[in-house]
C-alpha cells in the first residue's frame, strides 16, 4: 500500500459511524471489535455535518473522543474526511454546489456523493475541513491511512461544467477547426466556430444517442475533474501528513470514471466488492484483478464488502454460512492486503436499515454472521503478515482500457449488445477456470513480461498501442485479438483501409464487413485443425466478421449462412511469435480449449493440477510464497501438490499429496523446504 508504517498484518475492520451511537453502545462496540480481532475501523465517512455545523465553525470533541478509545483498544483508523455527504445549510447557502442531471433537473439537498465536482465553493468547504483534520489528527498515534470522501461517481451538467468542459476542449484541441476535426462535426452539420458554442452532451433520444466523440471527451472530462476534486483535498493530507497514504475508496460499478487515471495520484487502491448472489465468482475475481492492475501489481485495500445481505440488491440474499470467508479470501489472495467491511454496526434507520453488518440490530455476538466474522479475524490474525505486500507472478496478460469501453457501448451499432466488461469477462472466465493466474495490463504498461497477451475487443487503437504490440509479437510473444479490433481512433473516428487498422499486419487478415446476431441465433466453428484438446466444431455468435487472410492460416472456418466456409478462427506467424484472431465470440467450451491449447504452446501452467472447481492463486512476498485453494462451491474437488509438502498456515498442519477441498473450504499452504 505504499505506506511507511504499514502494520504488518492484514487490516481486519470496515465502516463505523459512532456518530449514530451513545456511549454504552460504543463501549460494547469497543469489546465486541476484539474479540472478533478487528483492528481498523474507517470513519468519519458521513459526518460533515456533525463536524461543521456551520460555516467555518467546528466541533471535534466527539470524534476526539472516539478516537481515544479505538486507541486504548490498539483499533487502527483509515480516516475519511467527511466530504462525501455535505451539510444542508452548505446546499442551502450554495445552491451550486448542488448537481445538475442530463435532464437540466437542478437536484436537491439529501442524497449522498450529490455534489458537482467542479463547484468552487465545495472545494472550498472540502479543503477546509480536510485540513481542520489533517492538524487535529496528524500526529494521531493510529492513524493508518486516509480516505478521501466516498465512491466519487457523480455526472453532474451544469453551467459551471459546462463553462469548465469548453476550457478543458480548448486546452486539449487548441483550436476549434482541430476540434471539428476530431469530432468529425462535418457529419450532420455539427460544426461550430467558437468554443462557447459547445453544448454538454445532454440529448438524448430513441433513435440515436449524442455525437459519440462529445460523449466520450464528457467522460474523460468528468474523470479529469473528479481527480481534481480529489487531488483538492488530498494535497492538504500530504502537506500534514507526507508519511500516511491517501486514496479514496472505488465503487463496484467502475464504468463511469477512468480509474486508471482516478488513481494516478493516489497511494493505493482501495474498492468496494458487492458481488450479487448469482454472480459467478470469476466476475470478482477479475474485478479484484482489475484493482490490482491500477497501482501496477502492488496490494490494494478491499475498504467494503458486506459481512451479509445488501439491500439495494432487487432480492437481498443472506450470504450462506462460510460464504464472508471465502469471499474475503478471495480478495486476499488476488491482491490485497485489506479486508474490511460496510458496516460495523447496522444502523436503526435510513435508507440502509436492512443492510447486513457485523453488529446486528440483535445487538449481540451471539449472531451467526458475527462469529463468522470473529472466526476470521481469528485466522487472518494467525496469517499475520505470511502475504503482506506480496505480488502474483502472471505470464499472461488481458488488456483492459476505460476509453475502450466507454467508445464500444457509445457507439450506434453493429449490436445493441455490447457490453465490454462482460465481454472481457467471458474471456476472463477461460483462464479463471483453468486456474492460469493472469495480470489485468493497461495499454499503455511494458507488454514484454508476458508470454500471452489477450486483447477482448480493442476497439480504439490509441497512438502507440499497435506498434508495441507488433513488437511483442516479433520478439515471441503470443497475441490473442477478437472481432471489434482496431477499429477507431482515440476520438472514435474510424480508420480508413479495413479494419483492424495499424493491427493488419501482425494479424495477417483484414475485416470487410462484420454481422450481428439475434440473441438466440449462432453459427458454428468448423475447425480445419484436429489437434488436441479441439473438437471438431464449436458453437460462436454475438458478431461475425467476415474476413480476408492475406498471410494469416485459417484454423476454423464459418459452418453457416452466406459465409458458409469463411475464416472464423486464424493463426498468423509473425517474428517469433504469433497472433491469433477470433472473427467470433465462441462458445464456453472453445475458450476452454483454446486456453489449454495455448498454454501448451507456451509452457504456461495452472500452480497445481486439479479437478473439480477450485480457485487457485498465489502470492510472493520476502518471505517466499503462500498459495491459495478455494472452494467456492458445492461440490468438492481435488487438488494435486504433486511431490512437495506443504504447511496449510490456518491449521499449522502438514499436507502432501491429493487434497480434497470440501465445499467452502480454503486452504493457504507454503511450501515446506
Ligand atoms: C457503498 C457505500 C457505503 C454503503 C454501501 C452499501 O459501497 O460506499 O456507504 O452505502 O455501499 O452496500
Ligand atoms: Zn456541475
Amino acid at each position: 500500500m505504499g505506506m511507511k508504517q504499514k502494520p504488518p498484518f492484514i487490516l481486519y475492520g470496515g465502516d463505523y459511524n459512532p456518530d449514530q451511537w451513545d456511549e454504552k453502545t460504543i463501549d460494547q462496540d469497543m469489546e465486541l471489535f476484539k474479540k472478533a480481532h478487528i483492528n481498523l475501523v474507517t470513519l468519519p465517512v458521513f459526518s460533515w455535518a456533525k463536524l461543521e455545523p456551520e460555516e467555518g465553525v467546528y466541533d471535534f470533541d466527539w470524534l476526539d473522543h472516539i478516537l481515544e478509545k479505538l486507541w486504548q483498544n490498539r483499533i487502527y483508523v483509515c480516516m475519511a474526511t467527511p466530504t462525501t455527504a455535505q451539510p444542508a445549510w452548505m446546499s442551502a447557502q450554495y445552491p451550486e454546489v448542488l448537481p445538475v442531471d442530463i435532464a437540466g433537473r437542478k437536484r436537491t439537498h439529501g442524497m449522498r456523493v450529490f455534489f458537482c465536482v467542479n463547484s468552487t465553493k465545495y472545494r472550498e468547504r472540502a479543503a477546509a475541513i480536510a485540513e481542520q483534520m489533517a492538524k487535529r489528527y496528524q500526529n494521531y498515534p493510529g492513524l493508518v491511512a486516509w480516505h478521501v470522501a466516498n465512491e466519487y461517481g457523480t455526472y453532474c451538467y451544469c453551467e459551471n461544467c459546462q463553462r469548465k468542459f469548453r476550457v478543458w476542449l480548448k486546452e486539449r484541441y487548441g483550436t476549434v477547426e482541430e476540434l471539428n476535426k476530431r469530432w468529425n462535426t462535418a457529419f450532420w452539420g455539427r460544426i461550430v466556430y467558437d468554443f462557447e458554442e459547445i453544448m454538454l452532451p445532454t440529448e438524448l433520444n430513441d433513435d440515436y444517442r449524442f455525437n459519440p466523440a462529445v460523449q466520450l471527451d464528457y467522460m474523460r472530462f468528468v474523470t479529469d475533474s473528479t481527480k481534481e476534486c480529489y487531488e483538492n483535498e488530498a494535497q492538504v493530507l500530504r502537506k500534514y501528513t507526507p508519511d500516511i497514504p491517501v486514496f479514496s475508496n472505488i465503487s463496484g460499478f467502475i464504468k463511469k470514471l477512468d480509474q486508471f487515471r482516478l488513481t494516478e495520484n493516489m497511494d493505493c487502491a482501495g474498492w468496494d466488492n458487492y458481488p450479487g448472489p448469482r454472480d459467478e465468482m470469476s466476475l470478482p475475481a477479475l474485478k479484484h484483478d482489475i484493482m490490482r492492475a491500477l497501482k501496477d501489481g502492488r496490494p490494494y485495500i478491499i475498504t467494503e464488502q458486506s459481512p451479509n445481505q445488501q439491500n439495494w440488491q432487487p432480492y437481498n440474499k443472506l450470504k450462506r454460512p462460510g460464504e464472508v470467508r471465502t469471499i474475503a479470501y478471495q480478495g486476499i489472495a488476488r491482491g490485497a492486503d485489506a479486508c474490511l467491511f460496510f458496516q460495523m454496526r447496522q444502523s436503526v434507520g435510513g435508507q440502509e436499515k436492512f443492510h447486513g453488518a457485523v453488529i446486528s440490530h440483535a445487538g449481540t455476538e451471539n449472531t451467526r454472521i458475527y462469529q463468522e466474522i470473529s472466526d476470521l479475524g481469528a485466522e487472518l490474525h494467525t496469517l499475520g503478515d505470511a502475504c503482506i505486500d506480496g505480488r502474483t507472478n502472471a505470464a499472461v496478460g488481458m488488456l483492459f482500457d476505460w476509453d475502450n469501453w466507454w467508445a464500444l457501448e457509445l457507439t450506434s451499432g453493429p449490436t445493441q449488445d455490447m457490453d465490454y466488461l462482460d465481454q472481457v469477462h467471458t474471456y476472463y472466465k477461460a483462464f479463471y477456470e483453468k486456474n492460469i493466474s493472469l495480470d489485468i495490463v493497461k495499454v499503455s504498461s511494458d507488454f514484454s513480461k508476458y508470454r500471452v497477451l489477450v486483447a477482448p475487443l480493442l476497439y480504439m487503437n490509441k497512438p502507440g498501442v499497435a506498434e508495441k504490440l507488433e513488437t511483442f509479437v516479433q520478439n515471441g510473444g503470443t497475441l490473442i485479438a477478437t472481432y471489434m479490433t482496431g477499429v477507431a481512433d482515440e476520438n472514435d473516428r474510424c480508420v480508413f483501409g479495413a479494419y483492424p487498422g495499424k493491427l493488419r499486419d501482425v494479424l495477417g487478415i483484414w475485416v470487410e464487413e462484420t454481422d450481428s446476431m439475434y440473441p438466440d441465433e449462432s453459427n458454428s466453428m468448423v475447425m480445419r485443425i484436429q489437434d488436441e484438446p479441439f473438437s471438431s466444431s464449436y458453437q460462436c455468435g454475438f458478431l461475425c466478421d467476415l474476413l480476408h487472410t492475406t498471410t494469416a492460416k485459417t484454423l476454423a472456418e464459418y459452418g453457416s449462412d452466406f459465409y458458409k466456409g469463411r475464416a472464423c478462427f486464424t493463426v498468423n506467424h509473425y517474428g517469433k511469435g504469433k497472433a491469433y484472431y477470433l472473427a467470433s465470440e465462441p462458445e464456453k467450451a472453445f475458450l476452454l480449449d483454446f486456453v489449454e491449447h495455448v498454454c501448451g504452446e507456451t509452457g504456461i501452467r495452472p500452480i497445481f493440477k486439479s479437478e473439480g472447481r477450485v480457485e487457485i492463486c498465489a502470492r510472493e512476498n520476502e518471505k517466499g510464497e503462500v498459495i491459495f485453494l478455494m472452494n467456492h462451491w458445492q461440490e468438492p474437488a481435488r487438488v494435486h501438490l504433486e511431490k512437495d509438502t506443504y504447511c496449510n498456515l490456518l491449521n499449522g498442519e502438514a499436507v502432501s499429496g491429493t487434497v480434497t477441498l470440501k465445499s467452502r473450504e480454503v486452504m493457504v499452504l507454503r511450501r515446506i523446504v
